[in-house]
């Protein structure tokens, strides 16, 4: 069985753009796949945040993997820094990686834009980033569109270094993505992506969300004056948004919704996309609940923790080796 690894932020506001793009595929990978996921804290802390918040913010997302159906008797589910290997691996690829290459990630230069000097954690993000996924063995990474690049720098960094070092240092990783659901846009603004970060919470509809908010936002979301429901994403922006996200809900084809909205108004399919979101996140709602503050969720953590560290041991091990770092003292590492 191959594996999979993939991560999320615990930053809060997590939104349908994160689960249609993301989570829902790490729940459907599981069946077939060795699947890790990972509350990536260690990224997060790029962006600065009270103690207080970060810790809130891994237990949120911990709750949500297992409310939107990520099974812990079947996945690892953990946290990135329980696990020492990651700053370890990610300290050896950024001995394999060019300030050059660092520079051209796009979302580096979006939160950096306009700033004389940037956090250096923003910087590194995408070498970490590929340290998580490297540290695995991992063959597919399931994301949005928008981790891309950093996707293709990750397979960059594993061919340089297994090319210096040796073709069984790193497994070369895919990444997977949705058909429908890989770009979520603003519901305020379609040209944008749907952020946690947007200061309008009417931009997103995060998965905590309660039924008036979901009806508000959608009912509020931008669209276009031409009354036709078409799926046009380069001069209908706005109605393709809600025909993808109303698609990847539904399991509809949107060429089907298209026909079956044919003749009807915008405030008629918003109406019924209100109701297939609201129906979709309930069940997680309620899970969540149950989860969010017992001590199993914990357990289910350290767990994870544990069986992720003796993955990661081995790769560590296999990775010195290669590059001819230290000499196995100080850990039960075998060379
Ligand atoms: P994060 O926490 O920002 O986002 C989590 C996942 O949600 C996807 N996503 C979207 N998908 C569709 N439409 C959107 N509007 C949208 N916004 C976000 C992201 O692509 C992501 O898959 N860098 C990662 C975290 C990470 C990671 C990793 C992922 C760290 N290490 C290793 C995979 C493997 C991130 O920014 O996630």
């Amino acid at each position: 069985m191959s594996r999979v690894f993939s991560g999320v932020q615990p930053t809060g506001n997590i939104h349908i753009g994160n689960y249609l793009g993301a989570l829902k595929q790490f729940v459907d990978l599981q069946n077939d796949h060795e699947c890790v996921y990972c509350i990536v804290d260690m990224h997060a802390m790029t962006v600065p945040k009270s103690a207080e918040e970060l810790r809130n913010s891994i237990l949120d997302v911990a709750a949500l993997y297992l409310a939107i159906g990520i099974d812990p008797e079947k996945s690892i589910v953990f946290v990135q820094s329980d696990v020492p290997g990651h700053a370890e691996l990610g300290w050896m690829l950024t001995c394999n990686s060019y300030t050059g290459e660092l520079s051209r990630m796009t979302q580096y230069k979006q939160k950096s834009k306009n700033k004389e000097s940037a956090p250096t954690g923003l910087f590194m993000y995408p070498v970490l980033m590929a340290a998580d996924i490297l540290l695995y063995d991992a063959a597919l990474v399931p994301v949005g569109d928008d981790q891309k690049q950093h996707i293709e720098l990750t397979r960059d960094l594993a061919i340089r270094v297994n090319g210096k070092y040796g073709e069984d240092t790193f497994v070369v990783p895919e990444g997977s993505y949705m058909k429908s659901g890989a770009r979520v846009m603003a519901l305020d603004d379609p040209t944008s992506k749907m952020s946690k970060s947007a200061e309008n919470e009417m931009s997103r509809i995060s998965l905590m969300d309660s039924p008036a908010k979901i009806k508000k936002a959608i009912m509020r979301a931008t669209t276009d004056s031409d009354g036709i429901i078409r799926f046009d994403i380069e001069n209908k922006p706005g109605i393709s948004n809600l025909l993808s996200i109303y698609s990847a809900f539904s399991g509809k084809t949107v060429a089907d919704l298209e026909k079956e909205y044919d003749g009807s108004g915008y405030g008629t399919l918003k109406k019924d996309l209100v109701e297939v979101v609201v129906d979709a996140l309930t069940p997680f709602q309620e899970k969540y609940n149950e989860i969010r503050h017992s001590d199993e969720l914990i357990r289910i953590l350290q767990n994870g923790a544990e069986k992720a560290n003796a993955i990661s041991e081995k790769t560590i091990a296999r990775v010195k080796k290669n590059l001819g770092m230290g000499t196995g003292a100080g850990r039960k590492l075998t060379f």
